[in-house]
């Protein structure tokens, strides 16, 4: 009988694989569902077992609603959500520097992967995660996502991206209250570590300042054990400190 579940939406990407880590070596937890669109024989780290789900699926809505129907054996037992999915830069595009390189092409492909499947998800998983079960839901969001904390410049389609996530966020954390007061969101800043993502950027990283995905994972599995149903979306950074919008 399957009591307490974990899901992992994204979980092929580095710190993804690492939240799937930490919850199969968690006793408490019976069974990880891990969602990805990349299938499971490409994450070798994640190897097949019986605690472990693993459904592949494209990201765009009906897909996304026909995971939720596989998930609905499971409804109600997931106490941890972690929504992995965020891209900076691939082969054809790299983060702006100055206004010029500002491309919609670009803004779209980012706002989609790291702003819309994440609201869409929340939007599809109310109707497996409200219940009586208490449900933390980490979103991965970004300190260069504030808007109080903008400085200096640059990055508009990312940083943008992670602003619209945590203003969306905000937005159905209201609902939640409302509608699923067992559901608590956290926007979820993991600080620079070394993944894809992070690694042409990573010679600026001041000396002990790059993470290992181990280290960010414990750090957001002590985060979720003691956040409260407060019914408000809190930012956090690593260590657990607020983040100003
Ligand atoms: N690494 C850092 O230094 C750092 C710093 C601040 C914030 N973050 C945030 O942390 C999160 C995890 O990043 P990571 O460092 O683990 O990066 P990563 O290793 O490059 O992983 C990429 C993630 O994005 C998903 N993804 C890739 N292409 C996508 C698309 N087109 N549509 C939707 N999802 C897509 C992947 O899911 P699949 O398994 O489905 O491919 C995976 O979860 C992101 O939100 C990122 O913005 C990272």
């Amino acid at each position: 009988m399957i009591h307490n579940s974990v899901l992992v939406l994204g979980a092929s990407g580095g710190l993804g694989q690492a939240m799937v880590k930490k919850f199969l070596a968690d006793p408490k937890v019976d069974l990880v569902v891990a969602v990805s669109q990349q299938i499971q024989a490409s994450v070798p780290e994640l190897p097949v077992r019986d605690d472990l789900v693993w459904i592949q699926s494209e990201y765009h809505e009906q897909a996304m609603a026909e995971v939720i129907v596989q998930l609905d054996p499971f409804k109600a037992t997931f106490s941890r959500v972690c929504i992995c999915h965020g891209i900076l830069h691939d082969a054809d595009m790299r983060p702006e520097k100055r206004f010029e390189d500002v491309s919609a092409e670009v803004l779209r492909k980012i706002f989609q992967a790291n702003s819309i499947v994440p609201a869409l998800w929340l939007k599809l998983l109310h109707r497996i995660l409200q219940g009586k079960q208490p449900c933390i839901v980490a979103v991965f969001s970004a300190r260069v996502g504030s808007t109080a904390d903008n400085r200096l410049g640059g990055w508009y389609a990312y940083r943008a991206s992670k602003a619209a996530l945590n203003s969306l966020l905000q937005t159905y954390a209201v609902e939640y209250a409302r509608r699923a007061k067992n559901i608590k969101l956290i926007a979820f800043h993991p600080g620079t570590t070394d993944t894809q993502l992070s690694k042409p950027f990573q010679a600026s990283v001041p000396e002990g300042k790059l993470f290992t995905t181990d280290f960010v994972a414990d750090q957001l599995a002590q985060i979720m054990a003691s956040a409260e149903l407060d019914g408000q979306l809190s930012f956090l950074d690593w260590e657990g400190k607020t983040i100003p919008f």
